[in-house]
């Protein structure tokens, strides 16, 4: 039997520019998803903690494919379990599948490195959704802070942050390419403004080397208003964002594909109660969360 778990994430910066190749800036957080393997007489199954999401099982599925190529795997029951919220932009599709190859890597001493993991995980996800950038796979299986698509390790982040959940789910790849209708049809705007997100990571990188919150909460503030401008905020993103920013947060934005999901504040490690009660007041709900410096691991 092996057990590996993997976290979730949030964005500081750069969801949505990062399909097109422009930097975007995560941090692991202490929220994971654990998968189990214990080998079978038959066949191989799937019990999933997804159970009112089906199409989780599809990244279990598609990175089992995509293991055989290493080593043939016939007889295992996979169980999963997470702390994760799905479709929430923290990035559950991505601990699932990568803490699922590290654990066949083990059960089947495959030998593949952290970073053969993430890019699997990576080839997985495109499968499975169309488009990925490599963000959510490669910060899941190494933890901490990162850039991609540079894939560099960032120091960690040490303030508060706080999430808020709208309780909408969305989907990643209905975002993308409501995104891409957007670019398509206005690229001499949208362009600029992918162009301008990424920017933000690139000062954001120094900004997270100087511990300088206030100023990354400036730049994720700006960064809102032009995840807003393409398309991405809900009237809920944006209520529990303002609640944030009321009570004092550094800065405030959604997190992920945006339409639902979830939004992340950053402020100062005493503020932490305040700020989630005043999202949980202004609509769905909200958790303290922390930031991890662990990727995936054994259990
Ligand atoms: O909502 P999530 O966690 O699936 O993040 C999506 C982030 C995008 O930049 C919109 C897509 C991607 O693959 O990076």
């Amino acid at each position: 039997m092996v057990k590996y778990s993997a976290p979730g994430k949030v964005f500081l910066f750069g969801e949505h520019a990062v399909v097109y190749g422009k930097r975007a800036i995560a941090c692991a957080i202490d929220l994971r998803t654990t998968v189990e393997i214990t080998s079978s007489r038959q066949g191989v199954r799937i019990q999933s903690a997804f159970k009112d999401e089906p199409d989780k099982n599809q990244y279990i599925k598609v990175a089992l494919k995509k293991f055989q190529r290493f080593a043939s795997v016939d007889g295992i029951n996979i169980s999963v379990s997470s702390k994760i919220p799905v479709a929430s932009g923290l990035g559950s599709s991505a601990a699932v599948t990568i803490a699922t190859i590290a654990a066949l890597n083990d059960e089947f001493q495959t030998n593949l490195s952290l970073e053969e993991i993430a890019a699997m995980g990576h080839q997985t996800e495109l499968e499975v959704q169309g488009a990925a950038s490599p963000t959510d796979t490669f910060v899941s299986t190494m933890g901490g802070t990162v850039i991609v698509p540079d894939k560099k390790k960032l120091p960690p982040i040490t303030c508060g942050v706080v999430v808020g959940y709208t309780g909408i789910s969305k989907s990643t790849s209905r975002m993308v390419s409501r995104v891409r209708t957007l670019k398509e049809r206005y690229p001499e705007i949208i362009d600029g403004i992918m162009d301008c997100i990424g920017n933000m990571s690139t000062r954001g990188e120094e900004l997270v080397a100087k511990n300088d919150y206030k100023s990354i909460g400036e730049l994720m503030n700006v960064n809102q208003g032009l995840l807003d401008a393409i398309g991405v905020s809900i009237p809920e993103l944006s209520v529990q964002v303002n609640a944030a920013r009321s009570c004092g947060a550094y800065g405030a934005k959604i997190t992920g594909a945006g339409g639902g999901g979830c939004m992340v504040a950053l402020c100062e490690p005493d503020k932490c109660r305040e700020i989630a009660t005043a999202i949980g007041k202004s609509c769905g709900d909200s958790f303290i969360t922390k930031p991890t410096a662990e990727g995936v691991r054994r259990e």
